[in-house]
């Protein structure tokens, strides 16, 4: 689907439409996690929402009682988009629209008064595409109170070791990473699903990675990619593991196959910058028997 590879294509990020946001707003295993935590904490509170696209959490951040939601859309077209929607929820009054890029959004436009409550999804797994880390470095420096709430507020970064197929009817052979939205095949898992790094959104989080990690091998096969997940915390006890227009799985293939054998240790080097592309991740996988 078109809207799907532009969704992680950020380059392309102005030419996305209304396919992209009837994408995420009607997939509720996105959106209903995201309102419980809104529910939870925006009554009575001064609200920012970074990238509000067609404005649906900041209507649920309304409707949940906040004192004022200020709105954050970047985008020319989805800020009309957003316009629209805010108006016919009847809550024009307690939403101000802000048509600007976050990282230029100051406290003046903030009323002058730092924000009890920031809501960001500008997220992608392991952030490699979308700005969420660098957004929140902005926010928490500058628009939100050292305790204000932040939903999401944790994001686990967690790794698996994979043997996928490349090679297709002996015919073609495609070694490329790949989205596991429902559909396309899986791979074949090697590995326990280990931690990689935690990121608690309340902190500045450094922009670039570069780490390496030891995962036994739990089956034997041929060790050709990398299993990436990105679960949230949106908020205490409430969780988010994947879905198709949020994070989905990602495969990403390593440079050479590696036969592997139950009990092996593989050391995993990793580095990467948040906000790139895919292309731009380097990983390295080492028997270390
Ligand atoms: C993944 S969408 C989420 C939309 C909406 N919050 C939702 O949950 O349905 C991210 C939105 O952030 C906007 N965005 C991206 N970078 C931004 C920036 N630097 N400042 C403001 N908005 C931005 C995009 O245009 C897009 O509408």
């Amino acid at each position: 689907m078109t809207s799907r590879i532009q969704y992680n294509n950020p380059q392309q990020a102005e030419a996305l439409g209304l396919p992209y946001h009837y994408e995420m707003v009607s997939d509720a295993k996105r959106v209903t996690p995201f309102k419980k935590a809104i529910q939870k904490v925006c009554k009575g509170k001064r609200v920012l929402e970074s990238g509000a696209g067609s404005g649906i959490l900041s209507i649920l951040a309304a409707k949940a009682g906040a004192k004022k939601v200020y709105a954050v859309e970047i985008d020319p077209k989805v800020a009309r988009f957003a316009e629209a929607n805010i108006r016919k929820s009847g809550f024009q009054d307690r939403i101000k629209l802000i048509r600007k890029d976050i990282f230029k959004t100051t406290l003046e436009d903030l009323d002058d008064e730092k924000v009890d409550v920031v809501i960001a999804e500008n997220l992608s797994t392991w952030q490699v595409t979308e700005p969420q880390i660098p957004i929140l470095n902005y926010i928490n420096k500058n628009l939100i109170k050292q305790d204000g709430a932040r939903i999401p507020a944790l994001i686990f970064n967690y790794v698996e070791l994979a043997q996928s197929q490349y090679q297709f009817e002996n015919a073609v052979e495609i070694r490329t990473h790949y989205f596991g939205f429902t559909g396309v095949k899986k791979p074949r898992i090697l590995s326990k699903r280990q931690l990689f790094t935690t990121i608690d959104l309340r902190q500045q989080n450094s922009l670039r990675i570069n780490r390496s990690i030891k995962i036994k091998i739990a089956r034997e096969g041929t060790l050709n990619s990398l299993r990436l997940t990105s679960p949230l915390q949106v908020y205490d006890g409430i969780n988010f593991e994947s879905s198709d227009s949020l994070m989905p799985p990602v495969i990403i293939p390593l440079n050479k196959d590696v036969h592997v054998i139950k009990g092996d240790m593989i050391q995993l080097d990793i580095r990467y910058s948040y906000h790139t592309n895919w292309d731009a991740i380097r990983c390295r996988a080492k028997l270390i028997n």
